[in-house]
Order: structure tokens, then C-alpha cells, then sequence
């Protein structure tokens, strides 16, 4: 991410495309808004613009605006986000989901600087720098007869790839601080930092929405934990979930071959492992296990006392420890 950012410096101030790839989630449109702020276009507006907009009729009216009844529902001339972003920067996130027919009026406006609004006949120069985003390797795109090569190329002129978070969890620490600071400053209160378990988890969890996704747990953790330090009973079920999935699956399988199996038994087996598994997640904290287990907090009270497991909830600590142990 370093070296990106320092890229960015370099690139920002020729007018020259470029192409950001990256899972969703990576920072697309916050390096483009980078790129746009260090460039000498900074005074004039950064247009982000999402193509994923699958009706053809909307996306170009979107992108180039369209004229008065160029179709039902156009009520009124409007000009498009290349008209916006006039002197300045247009981000065209989501360009992987642009179709055939609009990729190749998307060349012609970057090739000759002017757009032509839907339903119009007039051309109006734009001066516009163009960023891209794309959640697709374009290259494969093209190989595929997906993506126009003309317009990969004119896209591609700097090329910028953003790592998946799970490919850089080192950052982990360094978001995670940086969000919790931010999210309970909102709340006029002192950040809580991360017990060892939650880093624990948070390092091991694969983050599919990538920062995006870091930053909405950090956002709910704000809002919900008032402990001193965020412990795993604070977390979002779905990260914890992650975290533990390989701890459950022995719980799920038969080992043996035996002649003959007692359901009853078998079944409390299960059932006793996937309680334990849970509250040990949970760091001892039964509506959170509960809410992994999907049942109340009541039930789950009453299947552990069925059961006659021991009731005493163990520390965050020592339970995250338990549960990452390999
Ligand atoms: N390095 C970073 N530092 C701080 N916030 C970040 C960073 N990277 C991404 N974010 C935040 O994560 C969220 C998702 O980023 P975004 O640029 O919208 O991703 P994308 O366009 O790739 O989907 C945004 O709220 C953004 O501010
Ligand atoms: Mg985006």
C-alpha cells in the first residue's frame, strides 16, 4: 500500500488514464479521490460514477445525460457526470460491468473529448481526466470477447492493482485503530482497544468486502461495546463465525464404523460440542453464542442446564486463546 501511495504522488498530476483494479471493498475510489486531490484538476469536482447500472438506456443517460423525450420517463434535459466533472475528474467505478453496445461510445467521448446526450445531436467538448475501476481482471475480459480490447488499452495507461485486505493483514491493526479512533470519536468517546482475541480473530478472518467490510464491524463494535478493552463478545457474529468454522466441523463427522448408533446419544454429543464450540467463541458470553447457535439466549440457558454443562463463563482472553489454538 506504500508503494501505491507513493505511485499515486508520482502519476497524479499528468492527465494520463488510469485503471485501478481491486476487489470491491479496497480502497478504488478512495486512491482515485487521492489521485484526483494531488493533481492540479483538484479544484475542480471528482465525479465517482458506478457503472454497474445494467439497463443500457440508464447507464448512458448517466454517463453522457440525455435530452428532453429521448425516452419515457426523460422529462427534461439533463446533462450526464462527464458534463459534471467538467475540468476535473470523473471516477468510472464498476467499468467490468459495462455493456458491449455502451463500451463503445465510452471510447469514442475519451477519444474525442466530447459527449453527445442520449436523445441529442449537439456535441459538447469535455475536458475530463478519467480514473477507472474494475472488481475483474479487464485482460481476462478481453480474452473472453467480454471487454473491447480498443478501450482496455485506452483505459489501462497506468495500471494501479489494489491487494485484496487478506493479502496485506498487516494492515489489519492499522485500519482497525484507525476506524475505532474515528467511529467513537462520532460518539464523543475514547477509542477501546482490541483485546488480543478480537486481533486474533480479525487477523485470521478472510474480510471477503475487504476495508469496506472492516470498517462497518468497526462501525457496529462503536456503537454496541462499552467495555474497556472490544472483547470477542463484542464482535460481529459473522466475523467470529469465520474464525471458528474449522473448530465445528470435527463435531459434525463420524469416525467410525460401528454395527449399531444411538441417535439419542450421538445427537447430544453434537449438541453438547456445538454449545461448548459456541460459548468458547463467544468468549463466555451467551447471547452472542446464542446468536451464533441461531436459538434465544433463554433456550440455550435451558440446553446447558439439560446437558449439565458447567455454567461458569470463561474469560475472553483465555476462551479466544482456547478457540484459535492449533
Ligand atoms: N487505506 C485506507 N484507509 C482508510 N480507509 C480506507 C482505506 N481503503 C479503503 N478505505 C475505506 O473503505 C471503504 C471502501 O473503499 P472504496 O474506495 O469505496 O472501495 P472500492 O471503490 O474499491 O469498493 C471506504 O469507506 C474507504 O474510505
Ligand atoms: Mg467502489
Amino acid at each position: 500500500m506504500r508503494a501505491v501511495f507513493d505511485y499515486v504522488r508520482v502519476v497524479a498530476d499528468s492527465d494520463s488514464s488510469i485503471l485501478i483494479t481491486g476487489e470491491t471493498g479496497t480502497g478504488k475510489e478512495l486512491i482515485a479521490n487521492l489521485i484526483h486531490q494531488a493533481s492540479h484538476r483538484r479544484s475542480r469536482s471528482f465525479v465517482p460514477v458506478s457503472c454497474a447500472i445494467f439497463a443500457e438506456t440508464l447507464i448512458e443517460s448517466e454517463l453522457f445525460g440525455h435530452e428532453r423525450g429521448a425516452f419515457t420517463g426523460a422529462i427534461k434535459d439533463r446533462p450526464g457526470r462527464f458534463e459534471a466533472a467538467e475540468g476535473g475528474t470523473i471516477f468510472l467505478d464498476d467499468v467490468d460491468d459495462v455493456p458491449m453496445s455502451v463500451q463503445v461510445k465510452l471510447l469514442r467521448v475519451l477519444q474525442n473529448r466530447v459527449v453527445e446526450r442520449v436523445g441529442g445531436s449537439r456535441t459538447i467538448p469535455v475536458d475530463v481526466r478519467s480514473i477507472t475501476g474494475t472488481k475483474r481482471d479487464l485482460k481476462h475480459l478481453v480474452a473472453e470477447g467480454k471487454f473491447r480490447e480498443d478501450l482496455f488499452y485506452r483505459l489501462n495507461v497506468i495500471p494501479i492493482t489494489l491487494p485484496p485486505l487478506r493479502e496485506r493483514r498487516d494492515d489489519i491493526p492499522l485500519l482497525a485503530d484507525y476506524f475505532l479512533k474515528r467511529f467513537y470519536a462520532h460518539r464523543e468517546q475514547e477509542a477501546r482497544p482490541l483485546s488480543p482475541g478480537v486481533l486474533q480473530a480479525f487477523m485470521r478472518y478472510p474480510w471477503p468486502g475487504n476495508v469496506r467490510e472492516l470498517e462497518n464491524a468497526c462501525e457496529r463494535i462503536a456503537q454496541t461495546c462499552t467495555c474497556d478493552t472490544v472483547k470477542i463478545g463484542c464482535v460481529p457474529v459473522s466475523v467470529l463465525f469465520h474464525h471458528a468454522a474449522e473448530d465445528v466441523a470435527p463435531l459434525l463427522e463420524t469416525d467410525t464404523h460401528p454395527s449399531s448408533v444411538s441417535l439419542e446419544d450421538r445427537l447430544k454429543d453434537v449438541e453438547q460440542g456445538l454449545i461448548t464450540w459456541a460459548l468458547k467463541v463467544a468468549g463466555g458470553n451467551k447471547s452472542k453464542a446464542a446468536e451464533l447457535l441461531q436459538i434465544k439466549r433463554s433456550t440455550l440457558g435451558d440446553r446447558i442446564r439439560k446437558l449439565g454443562l458447567p455454567d461458569a463463563p470463561a474469560a475472553d482472553e483465555a476462551a479466544a486463546r482456547g478457540a484459535t489454538a492449533d
